[in-house]
């Protein structure tokens, strides 16, 4: 297993529409292995394939029991009620937003080992799934905020950078 570079914000391939994956590879497998390691190195509680480099539809979420799901080829099929909250991307170090994300939502996925899976996830879970498939059609969360906050924000990027080690925060998806 091995820690990737999480790229930044400003990079070209967190704007590309990731491909599906067409076969769980071995392969494959060590890319979720590698992604979970980051996730955790990086303090985060999901992360997906774009961010570091890879431009498939796989992304990883801390399950909340110590450990990680891999998720391939994820798809929303069903949402439901709205929350608002705070939430942060490891892409962008340092910055920080509200975002209204549905409350519910009903996922089909593969799992690491290939075969399908669906599963309905609600609050944190739900939001966490939300961002990184956003991630997965070069969607960040800051194209969520109200334009003056994400014009705000990108000037901000545009003068000072992001910051080189971001500060450690709950919300880093
Ligand atoms: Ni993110």
């Amino acid at each position: 297993m091995a820690v990737l570079t999480v790229r930044r914000y400003g990079d070209p391939i967190l704007r590309q529409k990731a491909a599906p994956v067409t076969a769980v590879t071995p392969d494959l497998k060590a890319i979720l292995d590698d992604m979970v390691e980051t996730m955790f190195q990086q303090v985060g509680i999901g992360l997906a394939a774009p961010q570091v480099g890879i431009p498939l539809r796989l992304i990883v979420m801390d399950d909340g029991k110590r450990g990680a799901r891999p998720l391939v080829n994820p798809a929303i099929v069903e949402r439901r009620g709205s929350l608002c909250a705070e939430e942060g991307c490891l892409s962008l170090p340092g910055i920080f937003g509200e975002v209204e994300r549905s409350e519910w939502v009903r996922v089909e996925a593969l799992g690491g080992d290939g075969a399908p899976i669906a599963f309905e996830a609600s609050g944190l879970h739900a939001r966490v799934i939300q961002h990184e498939v956003d991630h997965l059609d070069g969607v960040l969360f800051i194209d969520h905020l109200p334009p003056v906050t994400r014009d705000r924000i990108k000037k901000r990027i545009q003068k000072e950078g992001l910051p080189e080690a971001a500060p450690h925060h709950a919300f880093a998806l």
